[in-house]
């Protein structure tokens, strides 16, 4: 081959192998996003992945520093969330409507002492209705976290409800999942960056009872990956970032 030739054929090549390679950066295929995903720093996937800042973990081990601050942005009425999500919310509400499927927000974003009094009162209501105070703390903290270890205290969570539930219930209660817009939700939160946070098989991992109506922001890229994924964000999150 002449000397010309070859100097042709690297440069071609060597161009070739520069398009692949940006083709794969701008355009990787889901999977690939994943394992780009999991085999990286969040840093080196935030190009990709939507509103990393909301993901992270709210629990009873994992609380909110107690200097906790958030800006925040109504959502429906008097409800607020974090300001950086509030619009994703506003927007599967909008389009839930649009597709004749009212999305009643019944709580968002709770201050700590608010957390603390919602505790405090319904330990109450359960003594009054006949458990010991050990019984009553015990399950309350099956249903409602302790101040600072709440999504609701960073403004990252949704209750949602039926425009008529209060109706008939005094109480949020798993029957949700047999509504409307509970179908919806399952089908769409995922879209806005929201999943269902607390799935019935997993009571024992996230430490709270099923709650069908609770709704919780980690953006678009992770809730697509945690509702494929079927697990809780506990076990999702120990193994994706
Ligand atoms: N009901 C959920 C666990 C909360 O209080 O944040
Ligand atoms: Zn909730």
């Amino acid at each position: 081959m002449k000397p010309q030739t070859i100097v042709w054929v690297t440069v071609i090549m060597y161009a070739l192998y520069v398009a692949a390679l940006i083709m794969f950066r701008l355009y990787p295929s889901d999977s690939d996003k994943l394992k780009m995903a999991q085999n990286s720093t969040p840093a080196a996937t935030e190009r990709r992945v939507d509103n990393l800042w909301a993901y992270y973990l709210i629990n009873e081990e994992n609380p909110l520093p107690e200097d906790f601050t958030v800006g925040l942005e109504p959502v429906q009425g008097t409800f607020m969330l974090d300001e950086r999500c509030a619009g994703y919310a506003k927007q599967m509400i909008e389009d839930a409507a649009a597709e004749g499927i009212e999305l009643t927000v019944v709580s968002a974003y709770r201050s700590v002492q608010k957390q603390q009094e919602n505790l405090e009162s319904y330990i109450q209501r359960l003594r009054d209705s006949g458990y010991t105070s050990k019984e009553a703390k015990s399950l309350a903290e099956k249903e409602i976290a302790l101040p600072y270890t709440s999504e609701h205290n960073a403004g990252l969570a949704l209750d949602i409800l039926t425009p008529d539930w209060w109706l008939t219930h005094d109480d949020v209660t798993a029957d949700f999942e047999e509504t409307e817009q509970f179908r919806w939700l399952s089908e769409n939160a995922d879209k806005y960056g929201f999943i269902m946070r607390y799935p019935k098989e997993y009571e024992d991992v996230t430490g709270y009872v099923y709650e069908p109506w609770h709704y919780r922001f980690v953006g678009v890229y992770y809730a697509g990956k945690i509702k494929g994924s079927g697990l809780p964000l506990e076990y999702f999150y120990k193994t994706n970032f």
